[in-house]
């Protein structure tokens, strides 16, 4: 199975709290199988958190890459430096980075692109905002999104995509599961008809995902697991998500 429960970690974590999430994690996770769940810290906490999980096999990746591969970008990391750290996934193209970094789809396909070419598993990021979704754009935004990230992207590229709609990401509110299962059978669609040639492994959603409302939503065909921010940040929490999906996946 591929990565199917994967939690952002955003800009936290510190020492002392890898400790604790790793405490709590362990005790509430109650299956053997592991290889579906991912976990992506800040840079510098990766090898910190290798060694708290072990040879659980649990994934570790990272939240986002440069989009080139060397040379003078100061401040950055690259896709081989972070699969030169055993790192298997990466998030890409993330609401957070389009608005607060400028991330343009050219950016993000080229960094999809170096992702493939590391054998780093790009988790796409894409999503409509509030304004969008009020407006009845969600499918316009959303295959617009998927195009200008796959159309260059090299044939046999694999991916995952991870449809977060930015008004959902950390407030508390989701769509109906049932529209967001619609929303993932149109991604689907679109990349098997308009890319035939690239392995979409799995379509995540993300935003506002906890252990109240996660079977909900997994119990939805389309709907293959989640990316996780705020809850995730709970050990406990985000044992209790994967357990669900466990359960019902
Ligand atoms: P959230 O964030 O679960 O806190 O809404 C999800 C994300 O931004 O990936």
């Amino acid at each position: 199975m591929s990565l199917r429960l994967i939690a952002n970690w955003k800009l936290n974590g510190s020492i002392q709290f890898n400790d604790q999430w790793a405490e709590d994690f362990f005790k509430n996770f109650s299956s053997l199988n592991s290889e579906s769940i991912g976990i992506a810290p800040a840079f510098i906490y990766i090898d910190h958190i290798r060694k708290l999980i072990g040879d659980s096999g649990i994934n570790i990746g990272v939240q986002n890459i440069c989009e080139e591969e060397s040379g003078a970008r100061t401040g950055e990391i690259s896709a081989s430096m972070i699969k030169d750290l055993g790192c298997k996934f990466s998030l890409i193209g993330h609401s957070e980075r389009r608005i607060f970094f400028h991330e343009s789809n050219k950016t993000i396909s080229k960094k999809l692109n170096l992702a493939n070419n590391n054998s780093v598993m790009p988790i796409l990021c894409i999503g409509e905002s509030a304004v969008e979704n009020e407006r009845n754009d969600t499918y316009d935004i959303l295959k617009f999104q998927v195009e200008e990230a796959l159309k260059d992207l090299f044939e046999q590229s694999a991916l995952i995509i991870a449809y977060e709609p930015v008004w959902a990401i950390g407030s508390g509110k989701i769509p109906n599961p049932e529209e967001i299962n619609s929303v993932h059978k149109m991604i689907k669609d679109v990349v098997q008809s308009r890319f035939p040639k690239i392995d979409l492994k799995s379509v995540l959603y993300g935003g506002s995902v906890n252990s109240e409302n996660a079977s909900s939503l997994f119990v939805q065909e389309h709907i293959d697991g989640a990316l996780v921010g705020g809850a995730s940040l709970d050990g406990k929490e985000f044992a209790q998500i994967v357990n669900i999906f466990n359960e019902i996946k």
